[in-house]
């Protein structure tokens, strides 16, 4: 199976988001996603993360022609520390249809950051895999992502899926479900997140 070797640029050249390789920091990569901050909505999450199992999902999702995983980068520092980890993935072929998510690292809530990531990524998924609808899954309760959804991105809520998870403490969790379409990508979505970032498309 041939792995994506994407690398994609945001608009502000910034941040890249390249392909996870064996090289990628992987520490850094295991304190980010079991951060207490990062799993105050995502209770289903594993609370720790040796190495081996950070690589063993790398690997596994690489290998998966319905995802494409990236982590994002300051642009020049090869090396850095990774800002966030993001992807498409879940990828219906027949329906033109993928679920897109992503995790920043807490250090940078709230800098602009998830902003100028989600807006690559939903370029890349809308505009280079000519895809027609977006999805977003997230805890009913989580005020960031869905204060993003509602205010910066415009996405529609299509409701909640009622204890949709089960935490690791025996916790349900009710699931909001956001969509983006294409046309509401084009029209909507991304001038805002343009205007937004004050920057223009390339
Ligand atoms: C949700 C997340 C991706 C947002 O990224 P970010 O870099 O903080 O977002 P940005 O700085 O680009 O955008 C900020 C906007 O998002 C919304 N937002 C972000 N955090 C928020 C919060 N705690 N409460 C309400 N709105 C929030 C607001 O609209 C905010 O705009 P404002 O600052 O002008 O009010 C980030 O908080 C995150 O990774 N959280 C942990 C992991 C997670 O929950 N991921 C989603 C799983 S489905």
């Amino acid at each position: 199976m041939v792995r994506h070797n994407l690398v994609l640029t945001s608009p502000t050249g910034k941040l890249v988001l390249v392909a996870p390789t064996a090289q990628d920091d992987d520490d850094a990569i295991a304190k980010m996603r079991t951060h207490p901050e990062t799993l105050r909505y995502l209770s289903f999450l594993p609370r720790s993360l040796t190495l081996d199992e950070v690589a063993a999902r790398r690997e596994a999702r690489l290998d998966d022609p319905k995802t494409y995983d990236f982590n994002v980068y300051p642009a020049g520092e090869k090396g850095g520390k990774p800002l966030a980890v993001t992807g498409i993935m879940d990828i219906e072929e027949e329906h033109d249809a993928c679920e897109a998510g992503i995790i920043v690292d807490p250090g940078a809530h709230r800098t602009g950051l998830g902003t100028e990531v989600l807006y690559t990524v939903l370029k890349f998924a809308f505009e280079k895999k000519k895809l027609h609808r977006v999805q977003f899954q997230t805890s009913a309760n989580n005020d960031g992502m869905r204060g993003w959804l509602d205010r910066v991105a415009g996405a529609c809520y299509e409701g909640t899926r009622r204890d949709g998870w089960k935490g690791l403490d025996g916790l349900y969790t009710g699931i909001a479900m956001y969509s983006i379409l294409e046309d509401e990508w084009r029209e909507k979505t991304k001038p805002a997140l343009l205007m937004r970032m004050r920057v223009e498309d390339k």
